[in-house]
């Protein structure tokens, strides 16, 4: 076994937390493990059950555990931080390949996880979890895999395979996403700024591409994990339709990300395309240079 040294930090900060009972989106809560702080406390992700889509600060207190290099092998506590975050870069992932405006996956549950590291190329993790489709409410057992790259690689993006999804091809949308096209593909006039807003409003016309947006951004969010970072879509903080000339619609972002782990909250703009027949692409993602949301807590 390896002598870790471990230092207790502890941020308190005001976040971010989205209750959406409507169409069901996890909302996201981190608290300190009071009873019992020998344990690892850097824990807990809880669903919280809340009004219909409030959007309100809340505080978020996050208890991390910093260890020198030194990550954790074997058999992991499923609600701990290393299984949510190896975990969370699974939904990205399946939010990357089946996502629509009409389809979004949450991570519900970790039930198993086990990391080791592997000779030359890095951190295998894994993982037999659940992830829930906000939309019609579906809950679909995975398993899958994770490698973060280790070495001279670290800074390339986790590679993901999903070995099983039970259930997830039963999901279908295509009654819904075919209406949504059709209307915007006849009247390219999508304009909206955030979503939600400061009240936690968001018109019902306008759920589709906040949805649209969540799956966009779990592109940036797969590319950008690490094993020390928890990445959740904010908010749109605007999205405007372009023209095309193609069959896709095209939609500019421009989103918030959350890193719950460093507490930073950063801005990309994403240009998407979509339609039925070819689903969500991203063109083009840019972090936004000035970052003027940022609010990263002083130490
Ligand atoms: C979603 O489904 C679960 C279990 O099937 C149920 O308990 C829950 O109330 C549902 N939530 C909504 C918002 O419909
Ligand atoms: C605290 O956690 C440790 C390690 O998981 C466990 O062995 C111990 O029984 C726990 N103590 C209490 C009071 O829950
Ligand atoms: C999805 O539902 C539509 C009708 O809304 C149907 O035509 C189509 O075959 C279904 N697709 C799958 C894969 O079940
Ligand atoms: C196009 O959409 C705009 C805004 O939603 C609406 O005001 C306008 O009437 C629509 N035009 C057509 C031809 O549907
Ligand atoms: C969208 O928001 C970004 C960042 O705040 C801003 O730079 C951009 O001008 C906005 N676009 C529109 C169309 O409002």
């Amino acid at each position: 076994m390896h002598a870790t040294m471990t230092l207790w930090i502890i941020f308190a900060v005001a976040g971010l937390t989205v209750l959406n009972r409507v169409t069901g989106s996890p909302a996201e809560t981190i608290t300190p493990d009071d009873a019992n702080t020998s344990a690892h406390p850097n824990r807990v992700l809880e669903t919280v059950e809340g009004e219909e889509n409030i959007w309100k600060p809340t505080v978020v207190v996050v208890v991390e555990e910093a260890e020198e290099e030194v990550m954790e092998t074997g058999e992991l506590n499923p609600s701990h931080y290393p299984a949510q975050r190896a975990a969370k870069v699974v939904q990205h992932y399946i939010n990357t390949r089946h996502g629509s405006p009409y389809k979004v996956f949450g991570l519900q549950r970790v039930f198993r996880a086990n990391a080791e590291d592997v000779a030359n190329s890095g951190r295998k993790y894994q993982l037999e979890l659940s992830v829930q489709e906000m939309v019609h409410n579906m809950t679909v057992a995975c398993a899958a895999e994770v490698l973060f790259p280790g070495g001279e690689a670290t800074e390339h993006s986790p590679q993901v395979q999903v070995s099983s999804c039970d259930g997830l091809l039963k999901i279908n949308a295509s009654a819904q996403e075919e209406a949504l096209y059709q209307k915007y593909k006849m009247n390219q006039s999508l304009s909206t700024e955030n979503l939600p807003d400061s009240n936690g409003h968001m018109e019902p016309d306008h759920e589709p591409f906040w949805h649209l947006g969540m799956v966009a951004s779990s592109f940036v969010m797969l590319s950008e994990s690490t094993q020390s970072t928890l990445y959740n879509m904010a908010q749109v903080e605007n999205a405007t339709q372009q023209a095309t000339e193609n069959d896709q619609l095209k939609i500019d972002y421009h989103v918030l990300l959350h890193d719950i782990v460093s507490q930073e909250i950063i801005p990309w703009r994403l240009v998407v395309t979509w339609s039925p027949l070819e689903g969500v692409k991203v063109q083009k993602m840019e972090k936004s240079p000035n970052c003027r949301h940022c609010n990263k807590p002083k130490p």
